[in-house]
């Protein structure tokens, strides 16, 4: 019916090619909601009567209710709800795009999609954290090797490993919600791209629909996609900490380093090697995020040359950017499990704190205790270091590598050594943010906090979006009740 007055009949091949039917079925819900808003705006404003508004505000309804059956044939889901509209209702349902345009409706679409995906990827993302936190609080102690390089660095603990990453999170789980307060903006009303010779109210609408303002524009509002690029990127950025906590646990899970045992329901063996297990669901993480990245690349390139204002390439856009919300979401998910039933094997953490990783904190003594300056008590550290290469501790070597460099030592050889495990390393820490058990008990509670704000933020955003949406269907249900 769209094509017949200007274009006659199409191609098969051109419909097929052209049609985003099967990414639609993801915007139905948010199509005959969107609708809905607009259909009661256009009646307040004395556009449409409100007999007219109460019919196709019933057969909404009912598609609602009922569900929408997209065919193959359907070009897309604004055409499709049209068709099954006019069905029920007859022709009053060619009133419903008065003051509309596909461009302003898609727009609204995804905007109202990405919103309940942000907040479902929010919460798969404040799991994982609790996760972390968790082990984080029953391993305050559990020392185990920091790196730099890879190379034994400075004793740190299982505490101090996990908030990191966990700061790691909080900080992407914010890029979300910063990225989920951006685009909650209407573009309802900016219709093909000029906006409408009809008197229509647009912050109406978006109030109807729970969103916090307008995109102001009209072209801007059917042109950009800058809100599909923000969660996108937001995504690609979580993707990173999500695929390096994934590479370390596959390193740590080796023979070689055997930091932690993984949970066999999460591992695979191999069809030739019986003694195989294999952690292959972190190394499709570590995989899925390169996707991640990929979606971004391509949304950036698909959007870079596109004159204002709607162009069909932005179809293409969507479910790639669908797809990497899901990809980072089902990923922090089962890392969620994975880390969840892991086992840190305390023994092999702590043997793996060889005594050279406490130089630092040797060299920090020696120029707090002795007065010396921190550059000479690296080298005199470096010395022993290097002597004990050749055989005993840098504790043993000390005393001779002071009397190769001149130096006095105040120290006593029992403070050395009582320094040089560990646990001395760790406790000997007391700067902000550090590995020392007071540290990490205040670190752990601003966590706890954090997650706890981070949360009741997603509640409240999930109830003012239902509690708007529930008043829509509720206001559309008390017009469709009253036929005048
Ligand atoms: N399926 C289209 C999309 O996702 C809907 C808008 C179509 N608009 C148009 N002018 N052809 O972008």
């Amino acid at each position: 019916m769209l094509r017949d007055a200007r274009l006659g009949k199409a191609d098969e091949r051109f419909l097929h090619y052209t049609a985003s039917i099967d990414f639609d079925r993801r915007l139905v819900r948010y199509d005959l909601l969107g609708s809905m808003a607009h259909v009661l705006m256009l009646m307040e404003r004395g556009i449409i009567t409100r007999g007219d508004a109460a019919r196709i505000l019933s057969g909404l309804l009912e598609l609602y209710r009922g569900g929408v059956e997209l065919r193959d044939e359907d070009e897309d889901v604004h055409m499709a709800v049209e068709r099954l509209l006019h069905a029920l209702a007859g022709d009053v349902a060619g009133k419903m795009h008065t003051a509309r345009s596909r461009n302003d409706q898609v727009a609204l679409d995804l905007r109202m999609l990405l919103r309940d995906e942000l907040n479902r990827l929010c919460g798969r993302m404040i799991e994982l954290m609790r996760v972390l936190l968790r082990i984080a609080e029953q391993h305050i102690e559990t020392v185990m090797p920091g790196y730099t390089h890879l190379q034994r660095a400075q004793p740190v603990t299982i505490a101090h490993h996990m908030l990191a990453h966990f700061w790691s999170l909080s900080r992407d789980l914010e890029r979300l919600e910063q990225a989920y307060r951006r685009l909650n903006r209407s573009p309802l009303g900016a219709c093909a791209l000029a906006g409408t010779s009809f008197s229509i109210d647009r912050r109406r609408t978006a109030e109807l629909l729970g969103f916090s303002g307008i995109v102001e524009n009209s072209q801007d509002a059917v042109a950009s996609r800058d809100f599909m690029l923000e969660p996108l990127a937001a995504c690609a950025i979580a993707s990173v900490s999500l695929s390096r906590i994934a590479e370390e646990l596959i390193l740590w899970s080796t023979s070689e380093f055997g930091f932690v045992e993984l949970d066999a329901r999460y591992c695979s063996t191999s069809s030739m090697m019986p003694q195989k297990k294999n952690p292959d669901a972190l190394e499709l993480m570590r995989a899925r995020s390169a996707k991640v990245f990929g979606a971004l690349t391509t949304a950036l390139a698909m959007l870079k040359a596109l004159p204002l204002a709607y162009n069909r390439d932005l179809q293409e856009l969507s479910p790639v950017v669908l797809d990497a919300l899901e990809t980072l979401g089902s990923s922090a998910e089962m890392l969620g499990a994975i880390l969840g039933s892991t086992r840190f094997r305390r023994d092999r953490l702590r043997e793996a704190c060889s005594q050279e990783m406490g130089a630092t904190l040797l060299a920090e003594m020696l120029a707090r205790e002795c007065g010396m300056e921190f550059r000479r008590a690296h080298a005199l550290v470096a010395k022993a270091a290097a002597l004990a290469e050749g055989g005993g501790s840098i504790a043993m070597c000390l005393q001779e590598a002071a009397e190769e460099l001149g130096l006095e030592l105040c120290l006593s050889a029992e403070a050395v050594e009582k320094l040089l495990t560990p646990e001395g390393c760790v406790q000997a820490l007391s700067s902000e943010g550090s590995a020392s058990a007071a540290s990490l008990r205040r670190q752990l509670e601003h966590a706890r906090q954090v997650l706890e704000e981070r949360e009741a933020a997603l509640r409240e955003r999930e109830a003012g979006l239902r509690r708007a949406l529930d008043a829509l269907l509720e206001y559309s249900r008390r017009v469709a009740g009253v036929q005048g």
